[in-house]
């Protein structure tokens, strides 16, 4: 079976007369209900194979009429066709004297499909700001909601500034007035600040600004989510990097139960609360599917891993304000006669991360520099006591100790971080909390093999004899840094040697005296 949508407010769901209502129906239409169609078509197909059978067809339509019931469909038309032999496709088949409703075409053609979206509330999102000489400044965009006309005051939603519309100038000339779905250029009567991304909207009826959402999410990557890692969330014509801070439930399709869960697998769906790096516009995807919708993307892959629908914002950005302190970093290290910065070492256990911070810290301790060192087996005893080490339980060890190496920076401090954290992902959002050049990744390049027979700890014997489970290199795995700052290779050399060249790094960078 498969799902068409003909159209962004109809939909036509194919189950094989055969097969019955399996699965991937169910899964299918509770998409197509979480992307707020209304209106389905039930098109059960090859009914010339069951001898265009009216009860094979009554039997199909009243199980899927149940299960469908909380789908809030306004419209549910089943039609018994044969796609193949064309029965019921575009005229009613004497195949099937029982069936009295219309074909699939007519239907196609009579539901109103009509979405009301010139009657929304205006938005254009801005794709680019469009200055071909300095006399002319225009915002470019489509207009996904409402219409708009010269004279209408409209607003920036991320600024809150606020301007007249003056021209609307398309290909074919200036317009009288442009509505949804048109591609248009504004200019306006002021001087706004305006870029890409930002959304034009009305004045009076302005979307949802926030950096936290709930929203459904469809998950479409193999790979499972990481709560916590950072994906990029792409929204209109905005980017903005984005992670998972609760999965509150998934969705059995089977029956619509809320069930509890700790990641999303291949076309799970969740509920999520999300939290971006920066505020977004953004309204209700029932209310307006373009400002609503968004699909996440890897980072590094680049591939699309999920797409979502938002119910509604977390007013946190608006209510939660950053504190500004008259003490800050810049004063803090300056009483320290030192530059802040981040040793993020990382590296397989048992490459020597650990033995080469310390005497690092010792070295920089005995000139009088201010440090401290976060450890792996340290942390995991006290802030991170909670955390295991499954791929999430990793990807949020790291996060915290990222966030908790900004506040150690930003007291002024050269912090030292020894944490396998296998993870390129995670090791790049720990760099982008910090500021330019205050974050040095340190590569301790030992060989699984040599960390294998050192084996300081025998958790690598352990590992190897299935006593513990997702061993970093073992059976869960490292990747590598492709541009770390300092790589060390440890096999013919001292851990002493390793460690000045570290200080020569600090030196030469300015970082110490
Ligand atoms: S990380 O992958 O989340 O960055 P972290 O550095 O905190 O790991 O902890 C690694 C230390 O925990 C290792 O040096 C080792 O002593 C211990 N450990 C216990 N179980 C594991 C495991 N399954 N994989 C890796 N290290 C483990």
């Amino acid at each position: 079976m498969a799902t068409g949508a003909s159209n962004s407010e109809l939909a036509v769901i194919l189950i094989d007369a055969r097969k019955g209502v399996l699965i991937q129906t169910r899964r299918h239409a509770t998409i197509v209900s979480l992307l707020g169609i209304r209106h389905v078509v039930l098109a059960v197909n090859k009914i010339d194979l069951m001898g265009f059978s009216k009860e094979v067809f009554d039997a199909i339509v009243a199980e899927f009429t149940k299960f469908a019931a909380p789908l809030g469909f306004q419209t549910l038309v089943p039609i018994p066709i044969s796609a193949r032999f064309g029965d019921n496709v575009i005229s009613l088949s004497a195949n099937t004297p029982w069936y009295t409703g219309p074909s699939l075409l007519a239907q196609l053609e009579t539901v109103d499909v009509e979405t009301a979206l010139a009657e929304k509330p205006f938005r254009m999102p801005v794709q680019w700001v469009n200055r071909p000489n300095l006399d002319f400044r225009g915002f470019s965009g489509t207009i996904v909601g409402g219409r708009v006309k010269p004279g209408d005051t409209i607003a920036v939603a991320g600024s809150g500034r606020t301007s007249k519309v003056k021209r609307i100038v398309t290909q074919d000339g200036d317009l009288a007035e442009a509505v949804a779905g048109d591609a248009v250029t504004l200019t306006l009567a002021d001087e706004v600040d305006i870029s890409r991304g930002d959304v034009l909207c009305a004045a009076n009826a302005r979307p949802e600004v926030s950096d936290q959402l709930a929203a459904h999410l469809l998950w479409m990557a193999e790979e499972e989510l990481l709560p916590g890692r950072q994906y990029i969330l792409k929204l209109a014509t905005s980017t903005v990097p984005a992670q998972v801070t609760a999965l509150k439930h998934k969705l059995d399709v089977n029956n619509l139960d809320q069930l509890a869960a700790k990641t999303l697998h291949l076309n799970e769906i969740g509920t999520v609360n999300l939290s971006l790096a920066q505020p977004l516009a953004f309204d209700a995807y029932r209310d307006n599917r373009d400002m609503g919708g968004f699909i996440l993307i890897d980072r590094f892959t680049n591939a699309t891993v999920g797409a979502g629908m938002i119910d509604f914002g977390l007013r946190r950005a608006t209510n939660v304000h950053w504190q500004v302190l008259d003490v800050n970093k810049q004063a803090r290290a300056s009483l320290k006669h030192q530059k802040p910065a981040v040793l993020w070492f990382t590296g397989l256990s048992g490459s020597g991360k650990s033995t080469i911070a310390n005497l690092v810290e010792s070295a920089l301790h005995a000139r009088g520099r201010h440090t401290y060192i976060l450890d792996g087996d340290n942390v995991r005893h006290g802030l991170n006591r909670d955390l295991g080490f499954t791929d999430a339980d990793r990807v949020e060890n790291i996060r915290r100790v990222g966030e908790a190496a900004k506040l150690f920076v930003d007291a002024g401090l050269i912090v030292l971080v020894s944490f396998i954290s296998p993870f390129r992902s995670e090791r790049r959002m720990a760099r982008e909390l910090v500021g330019e050049g205050e974050f040095i990744e340190v590569f301790v390049d030992t060989p699984l093999e040599v960390c294998i027979q050192r084996d300081p700890k025998g958790l690598y014997g352990k590992a190897k004899a299935g006593e513990i489970k997702h061993f970093t290199g073992i059976d869960s795995p490292y990747e590598p840094p492709e541009k770390a700052e300092i790589v060390l290779k440890t096999v013919d050399s001292d851990p002493a040697h390793e460690a000045e060249r570290i200080l020569d790094y600090l030196k030469s960078g300015g970082y110490v005296a």
